[in-house]
């Protein structure tokens, strides 16, 4: 039997695996290929140009595999590439909104942290965003260098990471926020450790069911991709195959195989 269409989901490397999660709790019939692009890893770092360039080569190879929708689960990608791929593709794209909304509904304090990549913040739209809802809530951004190496690494609560997580994360709560905005698809993985360094009266916000949600709301019940038999998943990477496979089934929770991006 032809495997079913599947829906394509990349990240800069093994954060967007935060994202499929909650896309195949909401949706365990739909077949996935989830593109790790850990060869680029971090986007960070990179201009907007060189971030189209790979949103734009890993899309065709996603195309090439029949995927009818794309998620770009990773907040730094969708900042610099959704609208270009939206302008130059017809399939819907579905990208990430760092969760300020919310955060700006739950505080008490009226003081909210984002942390984020360093080219996230370097972009408008993320800061437009901020704009568009903060109202009289007082936003602190922060940029977390280091944080997505740390994940990719699969050093979730080592030393390092706890002293990145603290340096960034206790100046904001110092600051007076009681939300911090995980702007960043790694971030969730780093989860337990942050909350544990900033304690249980902050709160921790990420998108992924979110996004999940919209990804279920674009693909009507009746489509051929949710009447699928049987779900597959692909897992592609533009870095080391072995590596992915052995932190990326750590944080998937179930081994994953995994195959070079190029192949
Ligand atoms: N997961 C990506 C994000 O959501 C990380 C970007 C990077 O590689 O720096 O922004």
């Amino acid at each position: 039997m032809a495997e079913p269409a599947p829906i394509g989901v990349f990240d800069s490397g093994l954060g967007g695996l935060s994202v499929l999660r909650e896309i195949v709790a909401k949706r365990p019939d739909l077949s996935t290929i989830y593109v790790a692009d850990s060869g680029h890893c971090p986007y960070g770092e990179k201009s907007a140009d060189q971030i189209i360039a790979r949103a734009e080569a890993i899309t065709e190879r996603l195309l090439g595999a029949g995927a009818q929708l794309i998620v770009v689960a990773c907040n730094t990608a969708t900042i610099a590439a959704v609208e270009y791929l939206r302008a130059n593709y017809s399939i819907p794209f579905v990208g990430m909104e760092p969760a300020v909304k919310p955060a700006v509904a739950a505080t008490r304090t009226g003081v909210i942290g984002v942390l984020a990549t360093g080219a996230a913040l370097a972009g408008d739209k993320l800061h437009r965003l901020i704009d568009r809802h903060r109202g009289t809530v007082r936003v602190i951004t922060q940029p977390c260098p280091g944080l997505v190496e740390q994940v990719e690494r699969g050093d979730l609560d080592g030393p390092e990471t706890r002293r990145l997580l603290a340096a960034y994360a206790l100046p904001l709560v110092a600051a007076g926020a009681d939300v911090l905005v995980l702007g960043c698809t790694h971030y969730p993985f780093l989860r337990s450790t942050l909350a544990d360094l900033v304690g249980a009266t902050v709160t921790l916000l990420d998108t992924g069911e979110a996004v999940a949600r919209r990804v279920d709301s674009l693909l009507s019940p009746g489509a051929a991709i949710s009447s699928a038999p049987k779900s597959v998943r692909h897992w592609l990477t533009s870095g080391d195959p072995a590596q992915m496979m052995s932190v990326g089934s750590r944080l998937w929770g179930a081994p994953l195989g995994a195959q070079p991006l190029a192949s």
